[in-house]
């Protein structure tokens, strides 16, 4: 159920659950590819580093990109080539090419057949990297896991969709192929890797809060203290190519709401289906259906609500209003939507970053894994590190 702007004071999604996740299957991202700082702030995976693991290993990829002519294939086949990976497979809407062989029309059986003697041949690893948003492919992931094809990905879809489903797909893993989709919160930051990582090494996850639209932190930060009217920040984030060419797909928080599912299930959270949250949209009912230029124009009438609800959180001193995704872990509760967050909350120094923070039972003050939360290299180069991710036991 998503509620709209004109609503304005709101909560709030309860999910109940009685039991927790298996989460042996799950992308799991070493720490020690990682540095922490004093701070507790985290970097993201360095390129040298992926090298260094490329050559310390004898076992061959063989890997196939589909989605190789998009913005994050691109980017994907660009830092392969840096590091000296050479892709076996290429795959587009309705062509692959297969070994350096002519383009051929689209059958995944026959690219999972290719892959496995190609790997069987070479003693190597097979993985397909998914950097489409299709879920064409995403229904071929089963299929190929559960003949030892390992997947990587950055599509979101089937991780913050249908449970049932979402645990079909984790069941079908079979060993020692991997599915890893590290890339579908933060993009390349090492967040799914990290919070699986403190789950398994006995970590009691209590909450994970995140900041997880660059979009929306950017409108947030505008109108913060009182700088900017809610119609001028939507309307210069447009202008700066920052939103989708409908803002509406921004405002309506659906992203963030599905990153936020896919950051309870590996908390450990169960029941949580996208369908039943309640997820306050930044969108007015009013201007849900109309033109995109209709709701440019009539967002202003909207604008004084919105700096009121801004002004009263920031009555307190240095609290500040972010569009936010909480995983209320210990009582099984997941919020998204505007949130206001007190002076000394590591949201009010994310900027226009993404920031993840994570409290458990020793990280009472939070970790926190702060970056660019998109882009075509950083979720590339994140695709990447799970790519090379695949060939480790
Ligand atoms: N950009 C980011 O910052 C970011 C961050 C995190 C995650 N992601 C995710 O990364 C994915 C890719 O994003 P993008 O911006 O690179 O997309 P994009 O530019 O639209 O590229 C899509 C690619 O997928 C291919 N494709 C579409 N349907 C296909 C199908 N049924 N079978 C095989 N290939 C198919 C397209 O091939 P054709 O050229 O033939 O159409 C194209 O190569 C999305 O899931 C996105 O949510 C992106």
């Amino acid at each position: 159920m998503r509620r709209g702007l004109a609503l304005f004071l709101g909560t709030v999604v309860s999910q109940r659950t009685s039991h927790s996740l298996s989460l042996n299957n799950i992308s799991r991202r070493s720490f020690t590819a990682f540095t922490t700082s004093s701070t507790g702030i985290m970097s993201a995976p360095s390129l040298k580093k992926a090298k260094t693991d490329t050559s310390s290993s004898t076992k061959p990829l063989v890997v196939a990109v589909v989605g190789y002519t998009g913005g994050v294939g691109t980017c994907l086949l660009t830092a392969m080539n840096k590091i000296g990976l050479e892709p076996y497979a290429l795959v587009r809407s309705k062509t692959m090419k297969i070994d350096g062989g002519a383009e051929v029309p689209v059958d995944f059986d026959s690219l999972g057949q290719s892959l496995l003697e190609a790997a069987e041949k070479q003693n190597g690893t097979p993985v397909i990297a998914d950097v489409t948003a299709s879920s064409h492919v995403q229904d071929q992931y089963s299929g190929w896991v559960s003949k030892g094809i390992s997947v990587a990905t950055a599509n979101k879809g089937i991780f913050a969709g249908d449970e049932a489903k979402y645990n079909e797909l984790l069941a079908s893993v079979a060993s020692p192929a991997k599915l890893l989709h590290e890339t579908t919160v933060g993009a390349g930051l090492p967040v799914l890797g990290t919070l699986t990582a403190l789950k398994n090494s006995s970590h009691e996850i209590q909450k994970v809060e995140g900041v997880l639209s660059g979009t929306l932190a950017y409108v947030l930060g505008a109108v913060a203290g009182g700088k900017m009217k809610l119609s001028e920040a939507v309307k210069n984030a447009k202008e700066l190519g920052y939103t989708e060419p409908d803002p509406r797909m921004d405002l309506n928080g659906m992203d963030v709401a599905r990153k936020a599912v896919i950051l309870a299930r590996l908390s450990g959270l169960t029941g949580i289906e996208l369908s039943k949250m309640e997820i306050e949209s930044l969108v007015p009912k009013a201007l849900e259906d109309c033109s995109v230029d209709e709701f440019m124009n009539g967002l202003s009438a909207y604008d004084d609500d919105f700096a009121k609800r801004v002004a009263d959180v920031e009555k307190t001193a240095g609290s500040r209003l972010h569009y936010a995704a909480k995983v209320d872990v210990e009582n099984k509760i997941v919020t998204v939507g505007p949130m206001a967050c007190e002076a000394s909350h590591p949201f009010n120094s994310a900027g226009p970053d993404n920031l993840i923070a994570i409290t458990t039972n020793f990280y009472t003050r939070p970790l926190v894994v702060q970056g660019a939360g998109a882009g075509g290299d950083v979720t590339a180069t994140g695709v990447l590190a799970d790519i090379l991710l695949c060939k480790q036991n």
